[in-house]
């Protein structure tokens, strides 16, 4: 009967016990049971017979071969493991063959090494480049491994960028993480966004939280074309990049909208914006990590089925949106969540941790918000959400379109500052007529004109 225990004592033995079981067994589980239980080797052991498996019918055993062979480290046989994978075809059998290569740490092996580096398997090419790395500041290896930044794999290229080029490129002048500027301290200018951006130095915002304008569905937002739509959003995100500490998240929300037909003779049209501006925020060094979907009662939206209630013809179905999304960005960095995190005193840390009751779930169902003036604004929980799972207390929140001001009150709600911006003058007015003590509270929140905004800069 096969066990650990038997396996483990077998090994021990020195009269090759270990290998005449493995070939007198001729049931692949059992192969493989004995192979993924064979633990350490001890020193001196006769792995011929794990190198005779490496001809075995079975991938999975030839992994497992491989697998107990690297275990020998510097005295596993690199020919014999060269050979395999120039004929292997199991992509698992021919990575774990690179590992066993790499873990021996013998500079003999540099031009093996070298040449995995063009296999077509990015995967291969990764577990090369580790093996590779171990021979620390080696001007050959550094040759061939730097030119790798121009790799077709973004994997490939983000392990090399990390490697030998993060270091040299640090931003100079940049406050400690957890501080921003005075002048930035719970504003509103009123002005364009990207005239206002100019004035904003870079990497001063924790959290950017905004929705951004239709494309030409209201009023408030006139574009000569979809493209230009986009273009103007891709300035506005490359800005708000610039401007956004290492690390730190932008939360996109939009949805795809309809442009109602010109004449019965034309259909409407409808635009995918989240998934037409996606490219645009990855191309500009943002990191997607999350869409969160906004979950709306069906009550609350614009019916659209009500035709085809009527007529039940396919082609015909218009279902009621009840969605909108919160596309999750990073700025991209080669650094962990955790050295943002421990950017933080404990105090801030411990007073920003999330209560219970947050959501577990990418849906978050909210009921939409309704405001007599500004036909499209966020719900505070909306917000609340937001602003306690993405940033910690004392975080500079910035909001591009502010609309009626809703991330700066809750912002403010939540023990954090606010930045915002907004282009026109009624809903500015709007946002300063809310500011009556006690809702945005005058005394702390500036409401100041480019030109005013200006003169604030130290
Ligand atoms: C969808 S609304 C945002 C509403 C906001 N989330 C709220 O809760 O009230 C978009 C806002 O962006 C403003 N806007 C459009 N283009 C702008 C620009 N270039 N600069 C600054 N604000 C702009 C619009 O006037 C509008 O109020």
């Amino acid at each position: 009967m096969l066990s650990k225990e038997y396996i483990t004592d077998l090994k021990f033995k020195k009269n090759g016990e270990i290998a005449k079981l493995v070939r007198n067994q001729h049931d692949v589980g059992g192969l493989i049971f004995i192979l993924e239980n064979l633990g350490h080797l001890p020193i001196g052991f006769n792995a011929d017979f794990l190198y005779d498996l490496l001809l075995h019918q079975h991938a999975q055993i030839r992994f497992y071969a491989v697998k107990n062979i690297a275990k020998l480290n510097g005295k596993s046989d690199t020919k014999k493991l060269v050979s395999l994978y120039q004929q292997e075809s199991d992509t698992s059998v021919r990575r774990e063959i690179v590992s066993a290569i790499g873990r021996q740490r013998k500079v003999t092996n540099k031009p093996v090494l070298f040449s995995f580096l063009k296999d077509e398997d990015p995967k291969i090419v990764c577990q090369a480049i580790r093996g590779l790395l171990v021979f620390e500041k080696d001007k050959e290896v550094e040759e061939h491994l730097k030119p790798l930044v121009n790799h077709p794999n973004e994997m490939v290229r983000t392990v090399i960028y990390k490697e030998f080029f993060a270091k040299e490129n640090k931003t100079a002048n940049v406050l400690p993480h957890t501080e921003t500027y005075e002048f930035l301290k719970n504003v509103v200018v009123h002005a364009d966004v990207l005239e206002a951006l100019k004035y904003v130095p870079d990497e001063s915002v924790h959290l950017t939280f905004t929705s951004p304008p239709y494309y030409n569905a209201r009023d408030y937002s006139i574009y000569q074309s979809y493209q230009a739509y986009l273009e103007f959003l891709e300035k506005v995100f490359i800005e708000t990049h610039r401007i956004t500490k290492e690390g730190r998240f932008l939360i996109v929300n939009t949805s795809p909208i309809i442009i109602p037909r010109v004449s019965r003779s034309h259909s409407s049209k409808r635009y995918p914006i989240p998934f037409d501006l996606h490219s645009y925020l990855v191309k500009n060094g943002w990191e997607f990590i999350d869409d969160i979907v906004w979950l709306k009662p069906e009550a609350c939206v614009k019916n659209r089925i009500g035709g085809f209630m009527q007529h039940r013809k396919p082609l015909g179905y218009k279902p009621n949106t009840i969605t909108e999304y919160l596309m999750v960005y990073r700025k991209a960095t080669e650094k962990l969540l955790d050295w943002n995190m421990r950017s933080y005193d404990y105090k801030t840390v411990d007073m920003s941790k999330v209560d219970d009751g947050y959501e577990t779930t990418n849906v978050w169902k909210i009921d939409p918000a309704f405001d007599k003036i500004h036909t499209a604004v966020f719900p505070v929980e909306l917000c609340k959400r937001v602003i306690q799972y993405y940033s910690y207390k004392g975080d500079l929140i910035f909001d591009p379109f502010a609309g009626s001001g809703t991330v700066g009150r809750t912002a403010k709600l939540l023990d954090r500052l606010f930045f915002l911006t907004e282009k026109e003058s009624e809903y500015f007015d709007y946002m300063k007529s809310k500011a009556k003590p006690g809702i945005f509270n005058e005394n702390k929140t500036k409401f100041l004109t480019l030109e005013q905004f200006t003169k604030t800069i130290k």
